[in-house]
């Protein structure tokens, strides 16, 4: 089994892969978290002008955010990286505390004719919170034991993947009647798979075994490589103005790169788990 070896940086625990780690989780979720900033945007009312700006303030944050972090090498001195990494937490965290915010607003019936779904909106909030966890773990120096990640990493995506789903079949024309109906088959099948990572969970840590999460890593690999199709085919089709829907051509692409970050972190999880075994 490799150990994951532990640097002791003046007074700061910094994990192997420390910067390159964080780099990467940065310059992909502080990307999304712009595009969720412009799709709030997007479906708010026109006299709605104090969230508009608000919403346009997170998107050039994040649009800032993500510039700094291509700049960035994985040369780049781990205190500074732990500097940035709290900079754009504190930046997650806004984002987050924002989405509630829209959330509640909506829940109260104050923003009648607005166009966002509440449940996109709690998505959307939850990914942030989950951006904002990860840098916290990566400053921490604090990494799960692999089965433990495992489930827990698979229980939120799945429940993303789900949530994509349901967005798509919402967003499409109702006339659209045969994508509409492939993507209700994708939101049960989705979650039907939430719920056997849920039980997995539960049966912890007597269901950790190499065999049991090796072939839960396979058949959710196997759901999202079909999903993530589904988005690619659809958002081609959406680009190509070829099927009638109120889907933007961005949120299309946007969900697509969510499935394909998750289908690498199944295969990261796939790669160690055999390494473990050896
Ligand atoms: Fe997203
Ligand atoms: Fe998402």
């Amino acid at each position: 089994m490799k150990l994951n070896l532990i640097l002791s940086l003046r007074g700061i625990r910094v994990t192997n892969g420390f910067v390159e780690k964080s780099l990467d989780e940065i310059r992909f979720w502080s990307r999304i978290m712009k595009e969720h900033s412009l799709f709030l945007r997007l479906g708010f009312r026109a006299e709605d002008t104090q969230l508009i700006q608000e919403a346009n303030q997170f998107y050039h944050l994040f649009e800032q955010i993500e510039q700094r972090a291509h700049s960035f090498t994985n040369q780049i001195d781990p205190t500074h990286m732990k500097r940035f990494n709290s900079e754009v937490q504190q930046a997650a965290t806004g984002i987050f505390a924002f989405k509630r915010k829209v959330l509640g607003l909506i829940l109260n019936c104050q923003m009648p004719g607005a166009n966002n779904f509440p449940l996109l909106v709690d998505h959307i909030s939850r990914e942030a919170n989950y951006f904002r966890k990860r840098l916290m773990e990566l400053n921490e120096g604090k990494l799960k034991p692999l089965a433990d990640a495992i489930i827990k990493e698979n229980v939120f995506f799945l429940r993303i993947m789900a949530d994509h789903a349901k967005f798509i079949g919402h967003l499409l024309d109702p006339s659209e009647r045969k994508l509409v109906d492939m993507a209700r088959n994708f939101s049960n099948d989705f979650d039907q798979l939430v719920f056997q990572a849920r039980d997995l969970e539960s049966m912890k840590p007597q269901s950790q075994t190499v065999p049991l999460l090796d072939q839960f890593l396979d058949e959710n690999r196997v759901s999202v490589t079909s999903l993530r199709d589904f988005k690619k085919t659809a958002r081609e089709l959406i680009e190509e103005c070829r099927i009638k829907s109120i889907i933007h051509p961005l949120l299309a692409d946007h969900t697509f790169r969510e499935a394909e970050r998750f289908l690498h972190i199944i295969d990261m999880f796939e790669a160690k788990l055999k390494n473990q075994n050896n």
